[in-house]
């Protein structure tokens, strides 16, 4: 596996590689749910690139740039033992050039649910991506269903800019307890994640409850808030059922999605599930 720091250089060995290129973008600190789409992308691409960039333009004022884990070599050893060809990992320097100005944004579906918590948030992804999608001329880019309105957004900018790529959503990777994989879970004190496990409890509760026969939306989303509201939350951001593709207010639980984004002390959780 190579390390390149260049996009230039990514660039150039990506012009000469053989068959389908796959993508996929991080902030690093890579854990379990990262290595499941590295994984998916070697089984599905000839030439695999891991990308390992902490995008400051998709961190708001007070959020968590500073203190986002960097942690390189360990990445790059994940990065390596799975198979990867190339880690790419930029400066903010390169990525961003003095002057910058260029700025993607796909309208509407970024004004809602996270978007409307941290405004800026999903031009910095969609610039930050489509520039990797340019660098790389990936066939295809992995990302997880953890970050569900992100894949929508991405997916969106893919069709409505005709980007010769496809979009691979990978399911949620969980600990065993039921936890979502996140790179922020190291921000938990032990107390705030035995809490948070309220929040895996509320998703896989909504499931079944569909799984049951349950079609009423605000049904579901009061089992759930309930649920979450049993761990002393700071606040509750939101805990909604929604189209999975427009993410639009669901009519019909069954084919939705349950969203959740839910702040303790230290940290502030997303999770979502699809009840089908
Ligand atoms: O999901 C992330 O880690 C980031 O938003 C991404 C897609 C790597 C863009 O910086």
């Amino acid at each position: 596996m190579q390390i390149i720091n260049r996009p230039s250089e990514v660039s150039l060995i990506c012009s000469h590689a053989k068959g389908t290129i796959g993508l996929v973008p991080t902030m690093g600190a890579l854990h379990e749910g990262h290595l499941s789409l590295v994984r998916k992308a070697r089984e599905m691409c000839d030439f695999v690139i891991v990308s390992d960039f902490v995008n400051p333009h998709q961190f708001g004022e007070g959020e968590d740039y500073d203190k986002y884990p960097r942690v390189p070599d360990k990445d790059a050893a994940l990065c390596e033992k799975e198979g990867a060809d190339i880690l790419f990992a930029p400066s903010a320097a390169d990525m961003y050039p003095r002057g910058f100005s260029t700025w993607v944004e796909v309208k509407g579906l970024t004004d809602i649910l996270e978007g409307e918590i941290r405004p800026i948030h999903f031009r910095g992804v969609t610039t930050v991506c489509l520039k990797l999608f340019n660098i790389t001329r990936c066939g295809k880019a992995f990302f997880g269903q953890k970050d569900f309105q992100q894949v929508c957004v991405i997916r969106k900018m893919t069709k409505e800019l005709n980007l010769p790529l496809d979009i691979v959503r990978c399911p949620i990777v969980r600990d065993p307890d039921g936890l979502a994989k996140s790179s922020r879970n190291a921000y938990m004190t032990f107390g705030e994640r035995e809490r948070a496990l309220c929040i895996s409890r509320a998703m896989f509760a909504a499931r079944r409850a569909v799984e049951n026969g349950c079609r009423a939306v605000e049904e579901i989303e009061k089992t759930a808030l309930e649920e979450i509201m049993k761990s002393r939350p700071v606040a509750v951001d939101y805990v909604t059922v929604r189209d999975p593709e427009t993410l639009m207010p669901a009519e019909n639980a069954a084919g939705s999605v349950l969203l959740a984004a839910v702040r303790y002390e230290n940290v502030r959780l997303i999770d979502n599930i699809l009840l089908y």
